[in-house]
């Protein structure tokens, strides 16, 4: 059986951007929330260090500006940048005025304590203690199940946005209309239609083998608008989080760049220093220098991992600052109040994605976007710690503005043809999808990481090549299920993330490849448009 839904407004994703989104629209709009599991499932939940924004009279928005231009490696968009920074106070007062329990300065009534992370010239990063993303989640979350516009879909994959184009539809201009998504309690296809579509379906740090993400992480948005004719920009710079658990059972569990914000000092085995080595910030200097640092140190020496250490501060400090990672680390036999801590690098953010403009919108008439599957010029070549919760707040409110005021009219469900799957076998072996999922992200790792060469990314196009193909057949001939899907669209983001770093000729940021070590003077970023792929483009549906 098929089901049919429509609404005004269908948001693909429930993090810090999908639900701002739906709690910025307009109260008379009906408006549906979808997401993969249940809600609070993506990295929103995850995120430890908090919220950067001007919020101290000592800080002020030229210097935020400044040091994110300054991390993003002179790739950063100037306007971009300082739109959001600038919203940067309104939108925290928003997610105060929600109820976040941002944490405060002992025994003030009014004062949030800031903290401090690598690249930030000031303490500007106001957080809930180091649970700051579960603490907006659950906020947000309690407020869009209050909202009586706003109806929710948990357990629910999207498989891919519907166009006109795609449907045959006499419309004159390409507009989406909707998407087909996967009920994966049922196990049964839904057709939803709706006025404005919103990708709000996170990042794909999924694509390597090790990573600070959720499983969901898996570039679905970003896959769906690109082969929905969508632009997307900068996927080579991926960034890495210096400071991961090493632990066989952590699953790269973070331990926050706010431990270092707070005096955690990165050692090698024997105990030594090894940071300012690389840069004169040191522990504090932006990800990029600091995960590269952390790299290079571990293959100079061999080193399953190196070490972060703040037991030189009281047991009380850490237990009051990171009552979380305290715990988790405890849980996997580390004692942080007295001793250091084993950490590695892990893939952490996409700062490349669909390309949207101020108001969050895409390429593609009727689909907007925000969050971390977008790119708006704000990370340049590497983000900013603490600027992404804040990106996912402004663009969605930016998004949720512009289609409130926008004027569309309604495209008459009935007239979306239904998922069909009358043509397609039970698949009798489901080992090529995990097979597959393996491979490529180890691929990724190995030859498309921390350090690249052209040679390595030759070898991984030929890898992501020959995996697609696979993955197209078994898509077209087999019923779909939440893996497959997954690894269909982590298989077209390992592509983009690989043409772009190929077609990158120089090291900037978070890409640095060992044939060309240096910035170039040209300084450009990288769009790919599927409109030169049209095979890719028509693939992706399954039209009646
Ligand atoms: P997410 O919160 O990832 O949500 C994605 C949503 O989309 C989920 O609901 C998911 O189910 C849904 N979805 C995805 N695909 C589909 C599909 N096909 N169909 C239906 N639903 C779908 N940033 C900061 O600024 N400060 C921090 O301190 C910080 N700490 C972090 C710590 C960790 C461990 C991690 C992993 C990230 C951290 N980040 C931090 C980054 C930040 O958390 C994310 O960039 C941000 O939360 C992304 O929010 P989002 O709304 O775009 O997506
Ligand atoms: C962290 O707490 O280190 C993560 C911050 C971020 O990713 O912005």
């Amino acid at each position: 059986m098929s089901v049919r839904l429509s609404t005004d407004v269908l948001i693909i994703g429930s993090g810090a951007a999908g639900l701002t989104a739906a709690l910025s629209l307009p109260s008379h709009m009906k408006v549906l929330v979808m997401c993969k599991g249940k809600l609070g499932t993506g990295s929103t939940a995850w995120a430890q260090g908090g919220v950067a924004g001007v919020l101290d009279e000592v800080d002020s928005v030229d210097q935020h500006v400044e040091d994110t231009l300054q991390a993003g490696a002179g790739l950063c968009d100037p306007a971009a940048v300082r739109y959001t920074i600038e919203r940067s106070t309104s939108a925290i007062h928003w997610l105060i005025e929600q109820g976040v329990p941002f944490t405060r300065v002992d025994g003030s009534e009014v004062k949030y304590h800031l903290t401090r992370e690598g690249g930030h010239s000031q303490r500007r990063v106001i957080h809930a203690a180091d649970a700051t993303g579960l603490a907006i989640s659950e906020t947000l979350i309690q407020k869009v199940r209050q909202a009586p516009n706003i109806h929710i879909l948990e357990n629910h994959v999207a498989i891919d946005l519907i166009t006109t184009d795609k449907i045959n539809s006499d419309e004159e201009q390409n507009r989406c209309v909707g998407a087909y998504v996967l009920d994966t309690i049922k196990d049964e296809p839904v057709t939803i239609g709706s006025r404005f579509t919103l990708l709000a379906s996170g990042g794909a740090s999924k694509v390597y083998l090790y990573t600070s993400n959720p499983d969901g992480a898996t570039g679905d948005g970003i896959a769906m608008a690109w082969r929905a004719g969508c632009r997307v920009a900068n996927m080579e710079f991926n960034q890495f989080h210096p400071t991961c658990l090493f632990h066989p059972k952590a699953k790269s569990f973070l331990i926050s760049e706010a431990v270092r914000g707070e005096g955690g000092l990165l050692k090698l085995p024997n105990g030594e220093r090894f940071a300012h080595k690389f840069d004169e910030r040191g522990e504090l200097a932006p990800r990029d220098i600091v995960a590269r640092a952390i790299d290079h140190e571990m293959k100079r020496l061999g080193a399953d991992n190196l070490y972060l250490d703040i037991s030189h501060k009281s047991p009380d400090f850490i237990k009051t600052h990171f009552p979380t990672i305290y715990q988790r680390c405890l849980e996997y036999g580390f004692d942080m109040t007295k001793e250091p801590l084993p950490v590695v690098p892990a893939a952490h953010y996409t700062c490349g994605g669909i390309r949207i403009n101020q108001q969050g919108a895409t390429d593609l008439p009727g689909l907007f976007a925000a969050g971390e599957c977008t790119y708006t010029g704000l990370h340049g070549a590497n983000r900013l710690a603490s600027n992404s919760l804040l990106e996912c707040i402004v663009y969605a409110q930016a998004a949720a503005e512009h289609i409130a005021q926008s004027d569309m009219k309604q495209y008459n469900p009935e007239k979306l043809p239904l998922w069909d799957d009358s043509q397609v076998a039970d698949s009798d072996e489901k080992v090529v999808i995990s097979h597959n999922w393996d491979e490529l992200r180890r691929f990724m790792w190995d030859y498309v990481g921390i350090v690249r060469t052209d040679k390595r990314l030759e070898r991984a196009k030929r890898r992501v090549q020959m995996l697609k193909q696979e993955i197209s057949e078994y898509y077209t001939n087999f019923r779909i299920s939440a893996d497959l899907l997954e690894l269909r669209n982590l298989v077209v983001v390992a592509e983009l993330i690989i043409e772009s770093a190929l077609s990158r000729k120089e090291s900037r940021g978070l890409h640095f490849t060992r044939s060309y070590t240096q910035c170039r003077d040209k300084v450009e970023i990288t769009v790919l448009s599927p409109k030169q792929n049209q095979t890719e483009r028509r693939q992706g549906h399954r039209p009646t």
